[in-house]
C-alpha cells in the first residue's frame, strides 16, 4: 500500500488497490504477525495514558494534579530538590513525590521524580512476590557513564512571583529553567527563548501505589468480577482499573504484583516541526505523528526490544533496540530529550500548526513538536539538551552514555554470513573463492548450525571437524571467524554449561523465585542473567582459550537473540513477572537486558587470554543507550525486498544521530532470495554501513558475491573494492565517533543544520567530515538518481569528477554499474588504492590523497591510524594529521593533531609507518593556471638539507565539458606521519614558511 503516491485521492486509491491486490502487485511475500505483538490498546498503560490524554485534552476545567510544594524547595551545588504532591481524590489526598533537578556541568539538565511511598519499601506486593519494591532506578548504572558533574555556577534567581522558582545555567548563564509550581510544568529556555516544555499538556501522570481493593463478592462467577471493578473507581474519570492487577496476552498472564505504576510527561518542543531518533524503527527519518490524519501513523512508536519475525516497512511498531533520546530540530536550533527508563515505553508525537498571526507583522507562522512519553515502570528520569546544534547533541548525549569503541580495523571492512557454512571444509571452500575472484573480504560468520545440538561453547563434531585448521587458513590473509553465542543455554543432560550456570544460580528466574524455562533454538532453555556481576564473571572463564576450544585469537563473537528472544513468551519474550538479580522485575530492565549481554561478551573477549590485547568485536541484535561502548549492532531479521533496502538508509542514519552508530543492515536482506539486480543495488548500499555484512537466511540460495555471474560478480566486487579504497576515510570516521560522538554516516540536517529544505532528507548520507555524499539506488531497474545539494559549492563526481553546483536537485548517472557518490568541494579525502584481499595485509600500503577543491580554492581534511588491533592507541601510538591545500598561496601541508607528547609506545608506532608514504595526490578542480605547469615542490620535514627540497613532476588534465579540470601529483613520496608542504605555485619553494610541524 504504502508504494501508491499521497497524492492519489482516496476512490481511486481503493480501486487501484483492489486492481493491485488481484495482479498479486503489492501482495507482499511475508508479513509480520500483528497479532503476536501489542497495539497501545493492548498495553495496559499505554492505553490509561492514552486515554488520560484524550480526557484532559477534551476537559475544559481540568487542571493537572500536580504541585511543587514551595516550602519543600532547596537548591545546592547545581542540585534542586523539592516535594511534588499528587493529589488523587475528591478528599483531597496526597501521594508525595521526590523531585530532583539537577543541572549538569555540560548543560544538560536532569529532571527526577520518584515516589516516596515505594522507595521507602512502603508497599504491600500481591502474590507473595518477592519482587523489589522500589520504582526501578538503576537504569543510569548501566547507561550512563559520565557528564554527570552538577553545575557549581547554576544558581537561584531571584524572582517576585511567588508561583515560578527560577534556575540559571550553562555558559554565561544563558540556559533557565521556568519551574512552575501549581500545577507543576517546568520551561526550559536558552537564551530567553523557551525551548522545550514539560506537562505543558498535563498528561504527567506518577501511577501511585495503591492497595487493590477486594470488592464484597456478589453472586457471580470468578474472574468476571474483575472486570467490573472500574465503576466504583474513585479515581478521576479516564483511569481504567481493568489493567491495574493482571494482563493477559496471547495466552500468558502477567501477575503485575506491584499493580500499576506507569510514570508519563508530555513534552512539547515549541517551534520545531522536526523530531528525530528514538530508534529502533523501521521508519523515516523525520518522524511522523501518531495519532492519526494524513501520512500518520495511529500507534505511538514503542520501545520494547522484541524479535519481530519480517518485520514491516514504514511502522512505528518496536523492533529490537531502544534508544529513548529525541532531538527537535529548527533553522538555527536543536535541541533534545533522553527519556532513562528501561521498561516498555511508547511516544506519541503530534504537531501543532500556528498560522501566522496576521496582527504581528512579519511573524511567520511556525510549528510546534507535542510528545507524550509513557513508560510502565520505573522512575521519571529525563535529561534535557538544549543545544543549540546538532554536534552538541550528539556530544553531550555521548558525555552520559558513552562514545562509540575504537573498532579493530578488520571490523569496518567485509564481512560474510549466511545462516549457515555448514562445515570447516564449506568455511574454507568460501574463503579460498573470494580469493579466486579476487573479491576482499576480512570476516567470515558462523550461525547456530556450527554448534552440537545448539550447545554454545561447543563445535559439532560431524561437521566442524577441525576449527583450528580452518582458522589458520582464515588468518593466513588476516581474515577472521565470527561465531554465534546466544544468551540461551539448552536445558539438558551433560551440557555442562548448564550444569553450572544453574549449580551457580546464575539464571533468569520466574516469578516464584525458580530458575525460569523457555523455548528458543534449542528447545527448553535458560536465560544467563548478566545484571547478576557473578554471571558475568563466569561468563568470561567460558570464552578461555582452553574452554571453548577451537576458538583463535581471531575469533570474534556474535550475540543474536538478546532482547531476549523467547518463542513461547510473551510477544516472543520474556514475561514481565520474571526476576532478575537484585529482584528487579523483568519489566523495568527489559529493554537494558540484551545490553548487559553483549557488554559481558565484550569484557569475556578482553579477557580470554593472559597478555592477550586485542580490540574486542561484539556484534549485537538488542540494544540499549550506551550498547556503543561495547558493540555494533545490524537491523535484525529484513527481507529481500527494496523496500527494505531503502528503509535500511534512515534506520542507520537514525542509529548514527542517536549515539550508536556502528550499525549496518544484512546485505541482500535475510529472508529471500533477491533478484541479481536487487543483490547489486544492495552491496551498492551496504558499502555505506558503518558495519557491513551480508547475510542470508537458512532457506534461501548461495548468494555470495562471486556466484550472481557476469557482470553482477564485477560490479559487486567493484563496490567491495571502493569500500576498502576508503577505508582510511572510515577510520578517521570512526575515531571521529569514538571521541566526539560525531555519526559515521550523517544525515542532511547535520551536515546542514541552516538549510530548511534538507532537513526530513534520509535518503543519501555523509561519510563522517569528508565530504563524500552518498545516494545509494534503491529502486528497481532505475538508471538515475535524483541527489539534493544542500549548499552551493561544487560536488564532484567521485569518478570522473562531473561537476554539480547549486542548491536543490541534481540529476545523478546510475547505471547498474555505477554507484552515485558525489565529492563536496573543500575536502581532503584519504585512500589507499591497492586492491588486496583483506584490510589486514593493506596495513602497510602508501596513501592517495584527494584534494576537492572549494569554491574559494581551499581544501582541508584529517586522517586518523593506528595499529587497528590493540589498545596502544590510548596511548599515543597512532597518527592523526591534518592538511589543507590553501588556495592562495598554493600549498598543501600536513600537520599534526596529535597534540600529547609522544611517549615509547607512540614513537614505536611512528617508526612501524616510517616507510608509509603518500603514493600519490589528485588535485580536483585545479586551477587552470596550473596547465603548463610541470613539477611542483616538495618539502618533508626530518630529511636532510639537499633532500629537502625536491621537484615532483605534476600532470594536469583540463576541464572537459561538465568535467572539471583535475591535476595529479605522481610521487610526492612523503611520509604519511611526517610534518610536508607541497608548494604548486609558480614562484616554487616558498623561502618564508618552515615548519609547519609543531
Ligand atoms: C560492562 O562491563 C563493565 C565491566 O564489567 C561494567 O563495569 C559495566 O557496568 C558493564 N556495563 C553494562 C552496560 O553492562
Amino acid at each position: 500500500m504504502r508504494s501508491l503516491p499521497y497524492s492519489v485521492a482516496p476512490r481511486w486509491t481503493a480501486v487501484l488497490l483492489l486492481w493491485a491486490a488481484f495482479c498479486g502487485l503489492f501482495v507482499p511475500a511475508a508479513a509480520v504477525k500483528h497479532e503476536n505483538f501489542k497495539t497501545c490498546d493492548q498495553s495496559g498503560f499505554c492505553k490509561r495514558n492514552r486515554q488520560f490524554a484524550d480526557d484532559v485534552s477534551a476537559s475544559s476545567s481540568w487542571t493537572s494534579p500536580y504541585n511543587l510544594v514551595p516550602a519543600s524547595l532547596s537548591f545546592n551545588k547545581g542540585q534542586l530538590e523539592a516535594t511534588v504532591l499528587k493529589t488523587i481524590n475528591d478528599v483531597g489526598e496526597k501521594v508525595p513525590l521526590p523531585l530532583i533537578i539537577t543541572f549538569l556541568e555540560s548543560g544538560v539538565a536532569r529532571v527526577t521524580l520518584d515516589e516516596e511511598k515505594r522507595a521507602k519499601g512502603q508497599i504491600t506486593l500481591r502474590h507473595d512476590s518477592k519482587a523489589r519494591k522500589e520504582r526501578y532506578n538503576e537504569a543510569g548504572q548501566w547507561a550512563l557513564v559520565g557528564g554527570l558533574d552538577p553545575a557549581e555556577g547554576a544558581a537561584l534567581s531571584e524572582t517576585t512571583d511567588t508561583g515560578y522558582t527560577k534556575v540559571v545555567y550553562g555558559k554565561g548563564g544563558n540556559l533557565q529553567a521556568i519551574i512552575r509550581h501549581s500545577p507543576f510544568s517546568i520551561d526550559f529556555q536558552r537564551d530567553g527563548e523557551t525551548q522545550v516544555k514539560f506537562n505543558e499538556r498535563g498528561f504527567l501522570n506518577m501511577e501511585h501505589w495503591r492497595p487493590k481493593v477486594e470488592k464484597p463478592v456478589e453472586e457471580k462467577k470468578e474472574g468476571e468480577e474483575e472486570k467490573k471493578e472500574e465503576e466504583k473507581s474513585d479515581e478521576p474519570k479516564g483511569e481504567d482499573e481493568s489493567t491495574w492487577w493482571e494482563e493477559t496476552f496471547g495466552g500468558n498472564t502477567d501477575s503485575k504484583p506491584r499493580g500499576p505504576e506507569a510514570v508519563a510527561l508530555d513534552i512539547s518542543f515549541p517551534g520545531y516541526e522536526h523530531v528525530f531518533g528514538i530508534p529502533e524503527h523501521a521508519t523515516k527519518l523525520s518522524l511522523k505523528t501518531t495519532r492519526g490524519g494524513d501520512n500518520a501513523y495511529t500507534e505511538p512508536y514503542r520501545l520494547y526490544n522484541a524479535d519481530v519475525f519480517e518485520y514491516e516497512m514504514d511502522s512505528p511498531m518496536t523492533l529490537y533496540g531502544a534508544i529513548p533520546f529525541m532531538q527537535a530540530h529548527r533553522k538555527g536550533s536543536t535541541v533534545g530529550v533522553f527519556w532513562l527508563n528501561a521498561a516498555e515505553s511508547w511516544i506519541d508525537i503530534t504537531k501543532v500548526k500556528n498560522t501566522a498571526n496576521p496582527l504581528a507583522l512579519g511573524m511567520k507562522g511556525h510549528t510546534d513538536t507535542q510528545t507524550h512519553w509513557m513508560s510502565e515502570s520505573g522512575i521519571l528520569d529525563v535529561f534535557v539538551f538544549l543545544g543549540p546544534t546538532p554536534q552538541d547533541m550528539t556530544r553531550q548525549y555521548g558525555e552520559l552514555t558513552g562514545y562509540t569503541a575504537m573498532p579493530q580495523s578488520f571490523a569496518i571492512a567485509y564481512h560474510q554470513c549466511r545462516w549457515n557454512y555448514v562445515t570447516d571444509e564449506d568455511v574454507k571452500d568460501v574463503d579460498r573463492r573470494f580469493d579466486k575472484f579476487s573479491i576482499p573480504y576480512d570476516v567470515i560468520w558462523l550461525d547456530i548450525e556450527y554448534t552440537q545440538e545448539k550447545k554454545y561453547f561447543t563445535w559439532d563434531p560431524l561437521t566442524f571437524v577441525n576449527p583450528d585448521q580452518m582458522q589458520k587458513q582464515l588468518d593466513k590473509r588476516e581474515r577472521k571467524l565470527v561465531a554465534i553465542i546466544d544468551p540461551h543455554i539448552k536445558n539438558t543432560d551433560n551440557y555442562p554449561v548448564i550444569d553450572e550456570m544453574k549449580k551457580k544460580d546464575l539464571a533468569v528466574k520466574n516469578k516464584d523465585g525458580n530458575h525460569y524455562e523457555g523455548w528458543c533454538w534449542p528447545g527448553s532453555s535458560m536465560w544467563i542473567d548478566c545484571f547478576n556481576p557473578a554471571a558475568v564473571d563466569w561468563w568470561k572463564s567460558l570464552f578461555k582459550y582452553d574452554k571453548f576450544k577451537g576458538t583463535a585469537h581471531n575469533t570474534f563473537i556474535w550475540n543474536d537473540m538478546n532482547e531476549p528472544s523467547v518463542f513461547n513468551g510473551p510477544e516472543t519474550t520474556m514475561p514481565k513477572d520474571n526476576l532478575h538479580h537484585g529482584n528487579w522485575e523483568h519489566r523495568d530492565v527489559h529493554n537494558i537486558n540484551g545490553m548487559t549481554f553483549h557488554n559481558a561478551t565484550y569484557q569475556a573477549i578482553t579477557e580470554r587470554k593472559k597478555g592477550e590485547v586485542q580490540r574486542p568485536f561484539v556484534l549485537t541484535r538488542a540494544f540499549y543507550s550506551g550498547s556503543q561502548r561495547s558493540a555494533a549492532m545490524w537491523t535484525g531479521d529484513n527481507l529481500a525486498e527494496w523496500a527494505h533496502l531503502e528503509a535500511s538508509l534512515p534506520m542507520v542514519l537514525n542509529q548514527g544521530i542517536s549515539g550508536f552508530p556502528f550499525s549496518g543492515a544484512d546485505v541482500g536482506g535475510f529472508f529471500g532470495n533477491p533478484s541479481k539486480e536487487l543483490l547489486t543495488r544492495w552491496y551498492q548500499a551496504g558499502i555505506y554501513y558503518p558495519f557491513f555484512r551480508g547475510h542470508a537466511h537458512i532457506d534461501t540460495r548461495r548468494r555470495e558475491p562471486y556466484i550472481a555471474g557476469s557482470p553482477y560478480t564485477e560490479i559487486i566486487t567493484q563496490a567491495l573494492r571502493l569500500r576498502y579504497q576508503l577505508l582510511p576515510a572510515w577510520y578517521t570516521a570512526f575515531h571521529e565517533a569514538s571521541t566526539t560522538g560525531a555519526p559515521i554516516v550523517r544525515p542532511n540536517f547535520y551536515v546542514h543544520p541552516e538549510d530548511e529544505n534538507g532537513f526530513a532528507v534520509d535518503d543519501q548520507l555523509y561519510i563522517g567530515s569528508t565530504g563524500l555524499l552518498a545516494k545509494p539506488v534503491t529502486k528497481e531497474g532505475a538508471d538515475s538518481v535524483s541527489v539534493y545539494i544542500a549548499d552551493t559549492q561544487p560536488y564532484y563526481d567521485y569518478f570522473d569528477y562531473t561537476t554539480y553546483s547549486g542548491a536543490g536537485h541534481h540529476t545523478v548517472p546510475a547505471p547498474l554499474n555505477k554507484i552515485p557518490l558525489l565529492m563536496q568541494g573543500g575536502h581532503i579525502i584519504p585512500r589507499r588504492d591497492r586492491p588486496r584481499r583483506s584490510s589486514g595485509l593493506m596495513k602497510y600500503d602508501p596513501f592517495t590523497l584527494i584534494v576537492v577543491l572549494d569554491n574559494d580554492g581551499n581544501a582541508s581534511g584529517t586522517l586518523y591510524i593506528d595499529d587497528g588491533e590493540t589498545f596502544d592507541y590510548q596511548q599515543g601510538a597512532f597518527i592523526h594529521r591534518r592538511f589543507d591545500f590553501d588556495g592562495k598561496r598554493e600549498i598543501l601541508t600536513s600537520a599534526n593533531l596529535d597534540v600529547s607528547s609522544p611517549n615509547s609506545k607512540a614513537l614505536k608506532y611512528i617508526k612501524s609507518m616510517e616507510k608509509v608514504r603518500v603514493e600519490k595526490i589528485i588535485i580536483v578542480g585545479a586551477p587552470k593556471g596550473w596547465k603548463n605547469k610541470e613539477s611542483v615542490v616538495v618539502m618533508e620535514e626530518g630529511q636532510k638539507e639537499s633532500k629537502r627540497r625536491k621537484p615532483t613532476e605534476i600532470e594536469y588534465h583540463a576541464a572537459e565539458g561538465k568535467k572539471a579540470a583535475w591535476a595529479v601529483v605522481r610521487a610526492p613520496k612523503v611520509g604519511i606521519g611526517r610534518g610536508w608542504r607541497i608548494d604548486f605555485g609558480d614562484k616554487g619553494a616558498g623561502h618564508e614558511h618552515h615548519g609547519h610541524e609543531h
